[in-house]
């Protein structure tokens, strides 16, 4: 092409660009999601763990210092700011957030717009997280999801029903790291576990779990989901710290544990994909993605990948959990984990926009924009 062709060809584009953008609400120019059902675990809870008899809050200042529909007060969110569903939900043109399930205001017309189901604590297995007393298990979150689906049965009549779930709903599952920080890798609470299992058997154990949940989901006629897997969880400020770990040094066994269910998830979701018809599910290579943040967390505009900015204890801050007493860094967006085992909002943007855009290195076979217009 001369320089006169491709001059025209910019115009062109950047008109229908233009255009699209402006009949669409999405932010993208494409369509507008109809609602997220979110699972999974604190990384992704909005308050759920707020109604519950538990150990394991994050509604306590100054959580959600930067958290703007809430005015800067905790809501129940892991973090200072949005979750990683929050900000896809909104770059995917959803119009509200997808509440807890477990708040009373979530009822009615609200649902439609998605609803969030995660927990603090919570895991694949029942008894991942009973350190804290209290927290919503997979199989729980799913029970949940069946009474939003009777629910929405009601709103819409069946048939749209199942159109509204199967065509303009996305399911994300964000589960696993507390089955091995808060199950198999404690020593006195996980006695069943740990003793009496190899890593490949609980491994397998998780993997034939979570294979009937995503199989029950999409019995209630889920049919996108994103799964993501288990990130570097040796890496977390928490373990950095009790392991008294160098700058930049991560802690080897959970890393290992994660890449082996990593790697046995990853077969899982080709074989649904496989083997059931209809449903498409999107493998989100969370593991890969948080580990290039904190391998080159320089190179993204972050000052530290290793020292929580809300937390207390060691070098890195993390031993206690962000709470009022907590020493709190001031460049929130220069760390890439707010406290001792999440990730801060700074960080889930990054994240996020890339499980939209689409690198097939981090999520496969497509992202969550091509996911959304999935038969639409
Ligand atoms: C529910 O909504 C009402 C009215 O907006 C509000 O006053 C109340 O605090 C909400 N309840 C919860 C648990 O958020
Ligand atoms: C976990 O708990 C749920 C709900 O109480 C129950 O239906 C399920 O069978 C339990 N799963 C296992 C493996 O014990
Ligand atoms: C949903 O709940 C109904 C009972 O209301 C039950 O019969 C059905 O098995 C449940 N479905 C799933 C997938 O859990």
């Amino acid at each position: 092409m001369d320089t006169k062709h491709v001059h025209a060809a910019l115009v062109l584009l950047i008109a229908l660009t233009s255009a699209t953008t402006a009949v669409a609400d999405g932010s993208d120019g494409g369509g507008t999601l109809g609602a997220s059902y979110i699972f999974g675990d604190s990384l992704v809870d909005a308050g759920n763990n707020n109604f519950l008899p538990t150990l394991s809050k994050a509604n306590i200042k100054p959580n959600g210092i930067d958290f703007k529909p809430s005015g800067g007060k905790p809501t129940g969110r892991y973090t200072n700011g949005r979750t990683i569903g929050d900000i896809v939900g909104e770059e995917l043109g959803q119009q509200h957030y997808a509440m807890p399930f477990l708040d009373p205001n979530t009822t009615g017309e609200v649902i439609l717009y998605g609803v969030n189901y995660a927990s603090g604590g919570g895991g694949i297995m029942n008894a991942t997280g009973q350190i804290f007393v209290n927290r919503l298990s997979m199989d729980i979150q799913i029970d949940y999801f069946n009474i939003t689906r009777k629910q929405i049965d009601k709103l819409l009549g069946a048939s749209k029903a199942r159109e509204h779930i199967m065509k303009k709903s996305i399911f994300s599952i964000t589960i696993g790291s507390n089955d091995f920080l808060n199950n198999y890798l404690l020593p006195v609470l996980s006695i069943g576990a740990r003793v009496s299992e190899s890593p490949d058997g609980f491994v397998d154990d998780l993997i034939s779990h979570i294979r009937s949940q995503l199989t029950r989901l999409y019995q209630l006629d889920a049919r996108k989901f994103i799964i993501g897997n288990v990130g570097p969880i040796g890496c977390i400020p928490y373990q950095r710290t009790i392991n008294q770990l160098n700058e930049n040094e991560c802690v080897a066994l959970p890393n290992k544990l994660a890449l082996q269910y990593n790697a046995k998830l990853k077969d899982l979701v080709a074989q649904l994909n496989d083997n059931l018809p209809g449903a498409t599910f999107v493998h989100a290579n969370v593991y890969d993605l948080v580990m290039e943040l904190i391998t080159n967390y320089d190179k993204y505009g972050f000052k530290t990948a290793s020292k929580a900015c809300c937390g207390n204890g060691g070098q890195y801050a993390g031993i206690i959990p962000c709470g009022p007493t907590s020493s709190l860094c001031e460049d929130r967006d220069k760390h890439v984990f707010w406290d001792p085992y999440h990730p801060s909002e700074a960080a889930n943007v990054i994240i996020a926009k890339q499980l939209l855009q689409g690198d097939p290195k981090y999520v496969s076979p497509m992202g969550l924009k091509e996911l959304r217009d999935l038969g639409l």
